[in-house]
Order: structure tokens, then C-alpha cells, then sequence
């Protein structure tokens, strides 16, 4: 059996306590999948809950005191080579650029070589690198499915993205601005002039001002870290706003989902939660990439050597826009 290398872990804890690069079996590719030769990758949320197992709710899905045996690889955005396909793959071959998020159907993109469905992959644009394309699939759709799928974005509203800092604010700016946005973005002073550069119109600290209590209201809020019970978002949004949560404190989002029909009902403002559908447009996303209309916003790349601090340093929220790593 030919081996490769291979970022597991069987327990959890800070992630270069936990990871391991070990040596282990290449995979092969069943009929409908394909084996990508991986080239770069990008740490989500994912990768740090995972390997802390925190919060611990989550290890309902992980694994309660130690994770599954499924669960003991990450990665779950790749940009890569198609190495081989399996029997009944036509839409790829070998040599083909790829990128995915790979949510949906396995994890493990820190390793040389993975295997996924042929239907989880699609073709990069011409003009995206590998560090490029790793750092897209995930971000870029759930700001996507946020702003315009559930959020309705039109020409020239205003707009609020909270915790817009990080890899999906950097991409939602971009894509608000499309459509003539005035965007207001809130995160840690450390980020706020960069966010700027990025295109958002003001910046707000979070530490110094709780924006749902500045009197300024907005057409569309999307949250990327909801913190505040969802009644306090209502006082930030214009008549007929909408408020979009991609995720953050389960409790808080439970209560969002319990209400939401009532609110809605007695204010007439929209409160709604994004279930990702991971590569759904990312056609649209390579047009706005050919076109030059979105350019990713990455953080490093860092070496493969260095994964397991690449994750620690996300888990800290020290980054800006999206931490990629460089496999091959
Ligand atoms: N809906 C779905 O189907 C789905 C699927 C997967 C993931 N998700 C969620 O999508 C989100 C990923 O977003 P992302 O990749 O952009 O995350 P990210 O890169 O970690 O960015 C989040 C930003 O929020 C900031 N932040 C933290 N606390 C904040 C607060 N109280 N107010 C304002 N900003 C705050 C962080 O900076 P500081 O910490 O420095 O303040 C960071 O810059 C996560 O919440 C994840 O759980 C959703």
C-alpha cells in the first residue's frame, strides 16, 4: 500500500497538543469519486471545535469524551489536482483543477491526498491559485446564501455585518458592495482599519459600542458571531428590515428559531438562520472571480509543518479573512 502524510487526532485538546502528522495509507478512489492531489487548504471553525471538542455541546456530533473514529481528521476546504477518478466519474480527469468544501460529504483536506465524491467538486476558475481557491468555497457561500438567498440584498441599502473581520465578512463586504452597499463592519479594534481597506464604509469595536443600541438602524444586518437574544437585533434594523445569522451561541440561536415566525409577524422585520448548502453557486463565484469583482482576503499561507498552529491561531481570532495553508 503506497502511505502519505496525514494531520489525525484521537483525543482533544489545544491542536498541537492533539495533531499529529502521521503516516498513513493513500486512499483509493471508489467509482464515483475522485483522488485529488491536495495542494491547499483553509482552517474553519470546524478544525478548532473539532480538535478542542468545545463547546461541548458539540460532542454530541464529535464524539463525547474522545472523538469518533470518523471524526479524527480535518480539513474541510481544499484546492487541489485531480490525480485519478473512479469508474463512473465523467465530469473530471486527470490534471483538472479542483476546489470544494468538502462539509457535506468527508474532512481531511490536511493531508497530501484525499478522496471525495465527484459531485462535491467543482473546477477552479483560470486565475485562482490554490491558496485562493481553498480559501473560497466555504465563506463565500454562506456570505452568499446570507446576503442574497435569504437576506434579499438590493441596490444601495445599508448594511451591517457583525464579526466582519473574519473569512466570511471580508467576502460579504465584497459582494454587498456589487450592489452599491453602504456597509458597516463591527469586530476587534485590531481589525477595523484593515476592514476598511477591505471596503467597508465604517467600522465599529465591539468592545467600545453595542451597535443594536446606537440608534443607527440598517435594511440588512448579517451576523457571522451571533452573541445578543435576537430582540436586540430588531432595534438596529430599519421597518422591513432582515436580520441573517450564519451562527454563534446555540442558545441564542435556538431562541432566534423559536420566535422568529412571531416576530416576524408582530414587526414586520425578518429574523432568519443560514443552513449552509456547501458549493451550491460556485459557478457565480468563479464569474465574479474571472470578472476581478471579488478577490479572496487571505491570512498566510502557512507551511503544512505548520497546521496545528494555523489552527490555534484561528481558534484565537487573530486572523484576518481567511487562514490558508499550503500542502504541496
Ligand atoms: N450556517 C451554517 O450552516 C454554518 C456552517 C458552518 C459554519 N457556520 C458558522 O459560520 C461562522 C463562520 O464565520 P467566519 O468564517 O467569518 O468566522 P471567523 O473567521 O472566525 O470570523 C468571525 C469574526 O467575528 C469576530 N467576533 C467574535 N466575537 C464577536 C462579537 N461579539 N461581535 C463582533 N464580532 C465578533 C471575530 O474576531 P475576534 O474574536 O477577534 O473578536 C472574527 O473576526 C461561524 O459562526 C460558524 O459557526 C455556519
Amino acid at each position: 500500500m503506497i502511505k502519505m502524510k496525514a494531520y489525525t487526532f484521537t483525543k482533544y485538546g489545544p491542536p498541537e497538543k492533539v495533531l499529529v502528522c502521521r503516516t498513513v495509507d493513500k486512499p483509493q478512489p471508489k467509482d464515483d469519486e475522485v483522488l485529488i492531489k491536495v495542494k491547499a487548504a483553509a482552517v474553519n471553525d470546524y478544525d478548532w471545535c473539532a480538535t478542542s471538542g468545545k463547546p461541548y455541546s458539540y460532542r454530541v456530533f464529535f464524539g463525547l469524551l474522545k472523538p469518533k473514529k470518523k471524526m479524527q481528521s480535518t480539513g474541510m476546504e481544499v484546492a487541489g489536482i485531480v490525480e485519478q477518478v473512479g469508474e463512473s466519474v465523467n465530469a473530471f480527469k486527470q490534471g483538472d483543477r479542483v476546489y470544494a468544501d468538502t462539509s457535506d460529504d468527508r474532512f481531511g483536506s490536511f493531508a497530501k491526498f484525499m478522496c471525495l465524491k465527484s459531485n462535491t467538486l467543482h473546477h477552479m476558475s483560470e486565475n485562482m491559485s490554490f491558496e485562493e481557491a481553498a480559501s473560497l468555497p466555504h465563506a463565500s457561500m454562506l456570505a452568499y446564501q446570507a446576503l442574497f438567498e435569504k437576506g434579499h440584498l438590493e441596490k444601495n441599502q445599508e448594511v451591517l455585518i457583525n464579526g466582519g473581520g473574519g473569512g466570511v465578512g471580508s467576502l460579504g463586504v465584497q459582494m454587498a458592495k456589487l450592489h452599491n452597499a453602504t456597509v458597516t463592519g463591527v469586530d476587534s479594534d485590531d481589525k477595523l482599519s484593515k476592514m476598511k481597506e477591505l471596503g467597508f464604509d465604517f467600522a465599529i469595536d465591539y468592545e467600545k459600542e453595542d451597535f443594536t443600541k446606537s440608534g443607527k438602524k440598517y435594511d440588512l444586518i448579517l451576523d457571522c458571531k451571533t452573541k445578543r437574544s435576537p430582540f436586540g437585533y430588531l432595534r438596529a434594523l430599519k421597518p422591513r428590515g432582515k436580520y441573517v445569522t450564519i451562527g454563534g451561541d446555540s442558545g441564542k440561536l435556538l431562541l432566534l428559531l423559536a420566535f422568529k415566525r412571531l416576530i416576524g409577524w408582530i414587526t414586520k422585520k425578518e429574523l432568519h438562520m443560514v443552513m449552509l448548502k456547501p458549493n451550491k453557486d460556485l459557478n457565480y463565484i468563479n464569474g465574479l472571480y474571472e470578472s476581478g469583482k471579488i478577490k479572496a482576503v487571505l491570512d498566510g499561507p502557512y507551511t503544512f509543518e505548520e497546521v496545528p498552529w494555523a489552527i490555534r491561531y484561528f481558534g484565537e481570532a487573530r486572523h484576518l479573512g481567511k487562514v490558508v495553508v499550503t500542502v504541496d
